[in-house]
């Protein structure tokens, strides 16, 4: 067996961490469910499910991988629990699943991206996205998306993701900024920002049973928590670093591009007269890319935005590729390359189902969202909370100052409020997925 390699410098490890959080889901579907939620009050909650949530679960995934330096998989074994080795491959599968769809976005993106060049969605970009959303156009995207990440990937951890991510992760912030600063100037700039940032709190109290568990989800995705990445981003790590700092550094950066990328999109659909929450999660797709085809300027415009989420979906299908690739290329001797093609290939052969029309990808989009994630994310906190839990507060206190109350706070949050949070989040998430199938009818609902 080849050494293990070791991220080159610890900035190396947070930009690729903040590159798996930051991606489609920050700058696609963020500020359009602020929109149909109640703006700065979504945001509000949002904020304390990341803060409460998603950090202190962030750690649970580091202290694995960290203690462990193994693949997710073997990281149960060589902590001494092999039998909790199917966590482990859990969420190598939520990765898979998650990828074979999440590449078929990118691939839209890229459609995008030269719709932006030859102008053929300016018209009519509804049209446009009906046009490539499924069928051939789908294929070839998802085909071309999968083997830009096979091609990183393949490079290794420091020569292909860490170098990737470093330049992918200050591209995004650099360019969002400018689209930021340019919004500023639209016509509708004052109204976009009223908007997005006036608390509507009737609209949050009114839905509050669906807000906060869709909030408690989106803190999972967002932060790419319950996929086993950040195990696997962890387990390369070195002993000297404090991880609850690194931890904060990568929710902070994760959240302020996620609002960012509010004070981008709303200017734009104010200018144009667009209500934000008119068109659901494919609006970055139709109303938006239609505002880009109104606006002067709006070819590079929309080359420059479908670029920022080109970068940040592939620093993120990167990391969800590099799970179960460490996987395979440390059990079998096949080499990095020939494993990074082979599971590329499978991942998109089982996307391909996904491509045939818009209720199919959905249902991928829904298993992972309702039913994968949460599961994986209960099996990952009821094992470092009360399986292994002395070697993990042990670990979490390498390299930092915060203490013992830190790590008994952090503990007993780990054991009791997030597998609460997350078991109530599952059971409305399995709810959704079984009255979506007709199993059982909206009459019969909890909660
Ligand atoms: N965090 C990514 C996003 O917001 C999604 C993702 C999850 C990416 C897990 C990689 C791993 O789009």
């Amino acid at each position: 067996m080849p050494e293990r390699e070791h991220w080159t410098s610890r900035i190396g490890f947070i930009l690729a961490a903040v590159g798996s959080a930051v991606g489609l889901g920050n700058i696609w579907s963020f500020p359009f469910q602020t929109a149909s939620n109640g703006g700065a009050a979504f945001v509000l909650v949002y904020l304390v499910a990341v803060v409460l949530i998603g950090f202190p679960t962030m750690l649970v995934e580091f202290v694995i991988g960290r203690r462990s330096e193994s693949n997710p998989v073997d990281a149960f074994e060589k902590l001494g629990f092999g039998n909790w080795s199917f966590a482990g491959a859990f969420g190598v599968v939520v990765s898979f699943v998650t990828l074979s769809f999440y590449s078929i976005v990118g691939g839209w993106v890229l459609s995008y991206i030269l719709g932006s060049v030859t102008g053929s969605y300016f018209g009519d970009a509804a049209g446009y996205f009906g046009s490539i959303a499924s069928g051939t156009p789908a294929i070839i995207g998802h085909a071309i998306f999968m083997g830009l990440t096979v091609g990183i990937v393949a490079f290794g951890v420091t020569d292909g993701i860490e170098r990737a991510t470093k330049v992918m992760v200050p591209g995004i912030l650099i360019l969002l900024v400018g689209l930021g600063v340019w919004a500023a100037t639209l016509s509708g700039a004052a109204a976009g920002y009223d908007y997005y940032l006036t608390p509507d709190f009737a609209v949050l109290f009114s839905n509050l049973d669906s807000i906060i568990p869709y909030a408690v989800g989106q803190a999972f995705f967002t932060l790419s928590l319950g996929f086993s990445v950040m195990i696997a981003y962890s387990s390369y790590l070195d002993r000297d670093d404090s991880l609850p700092a690194d931890s904060g550094a990568i929710v902070g950066v994760n959240t302020l591009i996620a609002l960012l990328a509010g004070f981008v999109v709303f200017p734009i659909l104010s200018t144009i007269g667009v209500s934000p929450e008119s068109g659901g999660a494919g609006t970055a797709f139709t109303s938006l890319a239609g505002a880009f085809g109104q606006l002067t300027g709006g070819a590079i415009l929309g080359f420059v935005f479908f670029s920022i989420l080109l970068f940040a979906g592939l620093s993120s299908s990167i990391s969800l590729l590099e799970v179960p690739v460490s996987y395979v290329s440390e059990t079998y001797d096949y080499g990095r390359t020939r494993v990074a093609l082979g599971l590329g290939t499978a991942i998109f052969l089982f996307g391909l189902p996904a491509t045939t029309g818009l209720a199919t990808f959905g249902w991928y989009n829904d298993v992972v969202f309702n039913l994968l994630i949460p599961v994986a994310v209960l099996l990952f906190v009821l094992f470092v909370g009360w399986v292994a839990a002395d070697q993990f507060t042990e670990e979490i206190s390498l390299g930092t100052s915060l203490g013992d109350s830190f790590t008994i706070t952090w503990l007993w949050w780990v054991r009791l409020v997030i597998p609460l949070a997350v078991g109530f989040t599952l059971v409305l998430g399995i709810q959704s997925l079984l009255l979506k199938a007709g199993i059982i009818d909206a009459a019969i609902l909890l909660g």
